[in-house]
């Protein structure tokens, strides 16, 4: 068996939640430069999106806008029919978007964690029964974006962690359903990624989460959008056709290291 291994997108078709912004827009730039038309997902930051598909264009590819809250299913289903009516097919779905209230466990009320649920886990499975018959005799693609914080506890970070757990869980899960329709999904789990909810995360606390995780990490920084992305554009690709079901991650050795007897 002959397998292509380039990186080539040429003629794929793709959408991407959250690409206005952070690591979904850095793996739009880096789909559209192989060749990818792509659908820019975004909620309230058009400026932003706009930004994103003109860079896209700017490659020589199509690039859309959807504008879609992912608590409510009918905008994914709008997201969808509009993909649907412009692109005619999918070979991948990213689903890249989040957010959450971080809040202490003891403090979270029943609608933060609803509404976590919802964007981090429910809207992706609602999603990915949508991409499915738009993937219809393609080598289809899904990929998932996890974090440190599925296995491991950060602090205010229990709802989105918790629900990265069960997305890593639905991932396999669409794996061994799709498999035999010829779809790979897999997860990708990033390490501390320098972006807008990082900073929102850390708050002032920003510089000392950076320099504790760099001390803390063999290849000596934070994860960039753009090693996101290059794992992404593996995984999309031909080269990655037999890979499926995984959570990989992308941190630079970050998870490698525990305590030493030096206490560092
Ligand atoms: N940054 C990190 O350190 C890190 C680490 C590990 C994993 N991750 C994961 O990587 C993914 C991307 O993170 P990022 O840091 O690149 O994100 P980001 O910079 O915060 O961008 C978030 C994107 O998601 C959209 N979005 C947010 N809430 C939404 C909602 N309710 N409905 C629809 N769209 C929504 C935003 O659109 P608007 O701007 O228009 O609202 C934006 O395009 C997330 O799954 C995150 O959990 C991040």
């Amino acid at each position: 068996m002959i397998v292509d291994l380039s990186l080539s997108m040429k003629g794929k078709r793709a959408l991407i939640t959250g690409s206005s912004r952070g690591i979904g827009r850095a793996t739009a730039r880096a789909f559209a430069k192989e060749g990818a038309d792509v659908a820019i997902h975004y909620r309230r930051d058009e400026a932003a999106a706009r930004a994103a598909a003109d860079e896209v264009r700017s490659y020589g590819v199509n690039a859309i806008l959807c504008k879609a809250e992912l608590e409510s299913p009918a905008e994914i289903d709008a997201m969808f029919d509009a993909v649907a009516e412009q692109f005619g097919a999918l070979d991948v779905f990213m689903a890249n978007a989040a957010a959450t209230a971080f809040k202490p466990v003891m403090e979270m009320k029943d609608y933060h964690f609803d509404r976590t649920y919802q964007v981090v886990l429910k809207s992706v499975l609602h999603a990915a029964q949508r991409a499915v018959p738009l993937m219809e005799g393609r080598s289809g693609r899904i990929l998932t974006v996890s974090s440190l914080g599925s296995r491991f506890t950060l602090p205010n970070y229990a709802g989105i962690g918790s629900a990265k757990a069960a997305l890593e869980s639905l991932t396999r899960y669409l794996a061994a359903e799709l498999g035999p329709r010829g779809i790979t999904c897999n997860c990708i789990s990033p390490g501390v990624v320098e972006t807008d909810s990082v900073r929102f995360y850390a708050k002032e606390g920003f510089e000392t989460f950076k320099s504790n995780v760099i001390s803390r990490t063999p290849m000596g920084r934070l994860t960039q959008p753009e090693d996101v992305a290059g794992l992404a554009l593996f995984l999309a690709g031909d080269a990655a056709a037999f890979i499926t079901g995984q959570v990989i991650g992308v941190d630079g050795g970050l998870t490698l290291i525990s305590y030493g007897p030096d206490g560092r």
